[in-house]
């Protein structure tokens, strides 16, 4: 092996060797060494022609052109569409439905601009009977099953197209290296290489990765620093939703997320969110809040259940909230509601199991809890937002004002939310009854009444 270029190097103390141990031979420490590619230019001199440094004042600022996925969903969690030249890593569990979107999305963008699917894992028949299921249109759109990273390459430059997919990072190889595909070695060496294509020819370069729930399959979270966004598409094998969350964007917000619905015929965007997380019954242990995830408030139900407890320790589970929140909640409403759940099972989940990580929920999971316990429905057509303080205090909500709007869009009738600090405009209170409370007491007196 003698005339590859790899070297294997410890990612602990830096030492080099020309071939794999399995216990680093300078610092002993276990499963450290990776693979990597001996840098070809190694001598500084060698570069010339090189570019110079510019003067700041003299570069201009203008507007990055975007061009739209073809979903709005999809350009949302961009930040408002695919930047020329830039890399995305779409991340997720195998069979979540990675390929499907992208595929859809290759179509769209292909009626536009020239696009490239390079499929590793599927045959070029596999691929168009998925197509033929998404029963859509396309008109520059070129598919290269390959798993040869040099080969990708030469295509690549040959087609030149604005947008090129990578399905998916663990099924290429560069033949240079020893190490198997989907290594740790693999996928950086390769992500790299893609990425210096991607920047020197302007192409747009989304790239596909699987990753595990416990995050077991790790590579691609190594090349995370490598590209310009990265997204995960979440779902479960349960409901037909899936959402697309940026966990990093050089060209925009990160915590936008983009919802949609897996049907026979591919994914279909989800535009209001709201109906599909709520279910406007008015029973005992339902309560709404409304969220704010990214730009976007939207109605979430969260739903308790609270029972006498056969344990010693009663059980507490959560689903779409954080299980340390829910035991913080209960210790608050314990303090300060005076209520004992220590002989209680609680359990809570939120509509649709979706994730919400804004604290002002809190407030909608003490009334559901306690609503549940006494066995009473909350007030009626009502939303609660807030954030419960360690001393019973109800704070403030951030983007309160558009989450009232999304309450009104919605046809909510009261609204229970932190004292307002400002005046609120006018037009408001004639469509929703807004009731602003300091503290979980006032809240529970004010929508528990048995
Ligand atoms: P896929 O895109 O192959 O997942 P990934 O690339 O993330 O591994 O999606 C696989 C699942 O999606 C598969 O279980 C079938 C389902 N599916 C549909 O429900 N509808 C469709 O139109 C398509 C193409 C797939
Ligand atoms: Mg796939």
């Amino acid at each position: 092996m003698s005339s590859k270029l790899s070297i294997f190097i410890c990612q602990n103390c830096g030492n080099e060797s020309s071939q794999y141990f399995g216990k680093c031979l300078n610092c002993n420490s276990w499963n450290s060494i990776v693979e990597e590619i001996k840098s070809k230019r190694s001598n500084h001199q060698d570069i010339k022609n090189s570019k110079k440094a510019i003067p700041f004042n003299e570069i201009s600022s203008k507007k990055i052109s975007r061009f739209t996925s073809g979903f709005k969903e999809f350009d949302r969690v961009l930040g408002g569409g695919i930047v020329p030249g830039s890399i995305v890593l779409l991340g997720g569990e195998p069979g979540i439905g990675k390929s499907t979107i992208v595929l859809q999305s290759a179509g769209k963008i292909s009626l536009n601009e020239k696009v490239l699917y390079v499929t590793a894992e599927e045959s070029l028949e596999q691929i168009k009977i998925r197509w033929e299921r998404l029963n859509q249109k396309s008109i520059d759109l070129k598919i290269f099953a390959e798993t040869n990273l040099s080969i990708i390459i030469e295509e690549i430059k040959r087609i030149n197209p604005t947008f090129a997919i990578i399905d998916s990072i663990q099924a290429i190889h560069n033949p240079e290296m020893e190490s198997s595909p989907g290594s740790v070695s693999q996928v950086r060496a390769c992500s790299s290489e893609l990425q210096n294509l991607a920047k020197d020819n302007n192409i747009a370069l989304l790239i596909i990765g699987h990753v595990t729930k416990d995050g077991a399959l790790a590579g691609p979270k190594t090349l995370e620093h490598l590209v310009d966004v990265v997204i995960n598409f979440e779902g479960d094998n349960i409901s037909s939703h899936r959402l697309l969350r940026s966990i990093k964007n050089r060209f925009g917000s990160t915590f936008e997320i983009g919802i949609f619905e897996m049907l026979e015929v591919g994914l279909r965007e989800i535009k209001n969110p709201s109906s599909i997380f709520t279910n406007k019954e008015n029973i005992s242990g339902v309560t709404t809040t409304i969220t704010n995830e990214g730009s976007r408030p939207f109605a979430v139900d969260i739903q308790a259940l609270v029972n006498k407890t056969f344990y010693s320790n009663p059980r507490r589970t959560t689903t779409g909230i954080s299980i340390n929140r829910l035991h913080q909640i209960l210790a608050v409403i314990e303090k300060h509601v005076g209520i004992k759940l220590s002989e209680f099972d609680c359990y809570v989940a939120t509509g649709g199991g979706f994730e919400i990580s804004d604290p002002s929920s809190d407030l909608g999971v003490a009334i559901s809890i306690l609503s549940s316990l006494k066995n009473v429905p909350p007030l009626a057509n009502s939303s609660f937002i807030g954030e419960l303080g360690l001393s019973g205090q109800v704070r403030k909500s951030n983007n309160l004002r558009t989450k009232i709007e999304e309450a009104v869009r919605l046809g909510i009738k009261n609204i229970i939310v932190p004292k307002l600090e400002e005046e609120l405009n006018n037009n408001f209170q004639h469509s929703i009854n807004i009731k602003e409370i300091s503290n979980i007491k006032e809240a529970v007196d004010y929508s528990l009444t048995d």
